[in-house]
């Protein structure tokens, strides 16, 4: 029963599409356990390019079957435009499950997404605006609307009149909004029903057959480990359990399940939207980062915010997640710095602190504790072994794997499938 989890290890876009698709074509189902189209996830084969925002990476290995899980949130207008410009371009996405269970990113959900962010003005998340927070919300608060819904008229409208309730009253009287009428917010997710029907399946059942049957099954975070609503950086974070417990939950998978939980770690650190940061930098390494590192959202073209690599969170990603594995990415982004600063520890009011200090306050005032590693300037990008890269890459490499905690089992020397160093096999 090998099931596998990968998870992004900071901040999000540490390169899970790309690890996801090296093992899609040796894996039987690739799951996405939760989030939603707030995922951008790039994949390069040869020379194509794809970015998927919902779909399971392994999507693009015709022997896999894709899993959208209990855990996700779907905009069915972003699924069906994902699956239409997959099939122009040759894919077959007729394998894909979606859970029944799953909710549903309504258009009042996105609506409530903006003007939210509109009004929290500077204090705002910086959300990708795609209807996340305000889906989950509703998932919890008991209000949502599930995939299964849509093949019930009756029960549709009432949810969708429940939902929008006090929804209406808050986007009139509070936003100074227009009201959004019930009829039509059913007669909109009532024409999804038929075009998402060949999907819908019960994923849980599938899953654990599976699983008993011997199948390889792998769960594809979104977001990343300090994004995490319980384990992030709270409120600067998305409203889901990237972590890997998540995907237990978000798959309906029993943790005994899972033999393998890999960290996709960058070789340096990015993020996207507002929160703590304590290694970003503001000069010229800083975007020679983002110029280098391609650093730019995939889904709302946002520059991604950049720094050096912090040990400090790469440990409590090791801890909170219970990994086994790293896959070290973008290793061949750092090629040509003279000396790398990695973050060892943080200097909190004057005191050096190891470990990620549970205070929202104390993680506000960290400031990174430096240790130089020599860099290295030969071209990494053909490595095919550990062996194949210049010594302070390897150096570096033990050195990050040393303080991280756990085994660096994979590293990224480049975008496409093959340039990937495997130093022990994740199956
Ligand atoms: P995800 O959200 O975790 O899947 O990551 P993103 O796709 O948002 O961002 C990662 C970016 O880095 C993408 O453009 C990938 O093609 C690219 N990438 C992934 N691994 C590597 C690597 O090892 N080296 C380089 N240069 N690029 C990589
Ligand atoms: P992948 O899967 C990076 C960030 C947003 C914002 C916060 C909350 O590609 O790694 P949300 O729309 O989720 O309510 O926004 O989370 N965020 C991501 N940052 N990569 C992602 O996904 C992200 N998904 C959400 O920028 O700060
Ligand atoms: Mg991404």
């Amino acid at each position: 029963m090998p099931a596998l989890v990968l998870l992004g290890a900071q901040w999000g876009d540490e390169g899970k599409g790309k690890a996801t698709d090296l093992l899609g074509g040796s894996v039987d189902y690739v799951v996405r356990y939760q989030g939603g189209n707030n995922a951008g996830h790039t994949v390069v084969v040869g020379d194509q390019k794809y970015a998927l925002h919902l779909l399971p990476s392994g999507i693009l290995s015709p022997g896999c079957t894709p899993v959208i899980g209990n855990g996700v949130v779907v905009d069915p207008s972003v699924l069906l435009s994902e699956l239409s410009g997959l099939n122009e371009r040759g894919v077959d996405t007729s394998k894909l499950l979606l859970s029944g269970n799953a909710h549903i990113i309504t258009p009042y959900n996105v609506t409530m997404d903006k003007v939210t962010e509109r009004f929290l003005g500077k204090r705002k998340i910086g959300t990708t605006g795609r209807g996340i927070g305000p889906t989950y919300a509703d998932k919890i608060n008991r209000v949502g609307i599930r995939v299964q819904d849509l093949y019930d008229e009756s029960i549709l409208t009432q949810k969708v009149e429940a939902a929008l309730d006090v929804k209406n009253q808050v986007l009139t009287k509070l936003f100074n909004r227009r009201a959004i009428a019930v009829d039509q917010v059913v007669e909109e997710l009532l024409a999804y029903a038929d075009k998402l029907a060949p999907y819908v399946s019960d994923t849980v059942l599938v899953l654990n057959q599976a699983l008993e049957e011997d199948k390889v099954v792998l769960f594809e975070g979104g977001q990343g480990t300090l994004l995490d609503i319980d384990h992030g950086t709270y409120p600067f974070v998305t409203s889901s359990n990237p972590t890997a417990g998540g995907a237990c939950t978000g798959a309906g998978v029993g943790p005994t399940k899972i033999s393998r939980v890999i960290g996709i770690l960058k070789a340096y650190t990015t993020r996207v939207g507002a929160g703590p940061f304590p290694t970003e930098l503001f000069d010229e390494d800083g975007e020679a980062l983002r110029r280098i590192g391609g650093e730019r959202g995939v889904t709302t073209g946002r520059d991604r915010r950049c720094g050096w690599f912090d040990a400090v969170i790469a440990r409590y990603a090791t801890r909170v997640n219970g990994l086994t594995d790293f896959f070290l990415t973008k290793l061949d982004v750092l090629t040509g710095w003279e000396q790398i600063p990695v973050c060892v520890a943080y200097e909190i009011d004057g005191k050096r602190v190891e470990e990620l200090p549970y205070s929202q306050t104390d993680f506000h005032h960290a400031k990174p504790v430096y240790e130089m590693l020599p860099g290295w300037n030969e071209d990494i990008s053909k490595a095919k072994s550990f062996g194949d890269l210049p010594k302070n890459a390897q150096a570096y490499v033990k050195a990050l794997e040393e303080m991280s905690g756990a085994p660096i089992s994979a590293i990224g020397v480049g975008p496409g499938r093959d340039e990937t160093i495997e130093i022990n096999s994740f199956l």
